[in-house]
């Protein structure tokens, strides 16, 4: 889709010295450091998407009665700019975060936006900021989001919204970087049910999330599994990415998107390449009474934790309320290596790009 909008250019009059910049690539983690612009989007209900602008990045003044800061009415999308070794910047399938943004937008009772503007607003933003795309390893994350801005106590759909996109140079998500991550299966929480908002890409979902993950964090892990709600029985999704389960006969299972779970792009990503490597994909319920039986016996050989930010980091060690189970030899699996390097090749360029997934 071609964009319908067209965009203001406004370069910021005070940009990053480029020194600052270099010294702030030297040790790159996820999410604290930030570009000098941002994408700007208005919705009204009278004007539609209008006031399109990639401008100086900068404070949101908020009225204190703005919708959004009382019902939640905000979704997002993950994506990142990778710098190829041949010195391009390049996108990986933001077709498709353009259309779990609509997918997202249409269950939070929020408007549409052109799939063609929102990887316009993306590629403007990446363009105006492209120093600032790491290379290596790290890469410029970049979070589109909207948010309701009616000033209005009410409870229904609001009648104004910002778009916006900014963008963050970022290292590895986990601090132990490559290391393989520990999991807490949380018994006290859960994160969605059928009919409820699992599937949208919504902050409330991650909020509802915060105790879990923080009783994961108490317990020395670094993400929370959730169980599902009626149940409590079916491995649904960590906190902030989706799970996937190697077993001895070169088959691959992951739970099924059916409404509770975010349509992961990294995880649909890497279905298509497992397919690829003559592997069994299924997707399928799995219940955590299967994963500590099959990890005593040996048949569950690898699980890997997967998403935009996380990329793919391997389960070492599943921890829960009176005990801890370890999967293999508590180390990265050989299966979980491949498909990583598999997807980051395709991202950066250095693998042929058989699928089109590359902008
Ligand atoms: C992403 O992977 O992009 C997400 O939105 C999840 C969050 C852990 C940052």
């Amino acid at each position: 889709q071609t964009a319908t909008l067209d965009f203001e250019i406004m370069p910021t009059s005070t940009p990053t010295p480029e020194a600052d910049r270099l010294k702030a690539f030297e040790n790159l983690g996820f999410g604290t450091l930030f570009t000098d612009h941002m994408a700007v989007i208005k919705w009204n209900v009278d004007k539609g998407w209008h006031s399109a602008q990639v401008t100086a990045r900068t404070p949101f003044q908020i009225d204190p009665a703005s919708s959004v800061l009382h019902y939640a009415q905000e979704i997002f999308e993950g994506m990142k700019a990778y710098r190829t070794a041949d010195g391009r910047a390049v996108l990986f399938r933001p077709e498709e975060n353009a259309r779990r943004f609509n997918e997202s937008a249409h269950r939070m009772a929020m408007p549409e936006l052109p799939e063609g503007d929102f990887i316009a607003a993306v590629e403007k933003l990446v363009q105006l900021d492209a120093r600032w795309i790491p290379e290596g390893d790290s890469s410029l994350y970049l979070r589109p989001f909207m948010f309701a801005s009616e000033v209005f106590l009410g409870v229904r759909k609001a009648t104004d919204f910002i778009f916006c996109v900014i963008a963050s140079p970022v290292g590895p998500y986990f601090k132990g970087g490559m290391k393989p991550v520990t999991i807490w299966v949380s018994q006290n929480y859960t994160r969605a049910a059928v009919g409820g908002t699992g599937a949208a890409k919504c902050g409330g979902n991650y909020a509802s999330s915060l105790a879990a993950q923080a009783e994961a964090a108490a317990q020395g892990c670094d993400q929370v599994v959730f169980l599902d709600a009626v149940e409590h029985r079916w491995v649904e999704e960590l906190g902030g990415m989706n799970v996937f389960f190697v077993m001895d006969d070169n088959t691959l299972v992951t739970p099924p998107v059916a409404g509770t779970i975010l349509p992961g792009i990294t995880r649909k990503s890497l279905i298509e390449l497992a397919r690829d490597n003559g592997l069994t994909v299924e997707e399928r319920p799995y219940s955590y009474d299967d994963w500590k039986a099959d990890a005593a016996s040996g048949k569950l050989k690898e699980a890997f934790a997967c998403g935009t930010a996380a990329v793919v980091a391997g389960i070492g060690t599943v921890k829960h309320q009176g005990g801890e189970f370890k999967i293999g030899d508590g180390q990265t699996g050989p299966v979980t290596t491949k498909l990583r390097s598999a997807l980051v090749d395709i991202q950066r360029c250095s693998a042929p790009d058989t699928h089109g997934w590359v902008h």
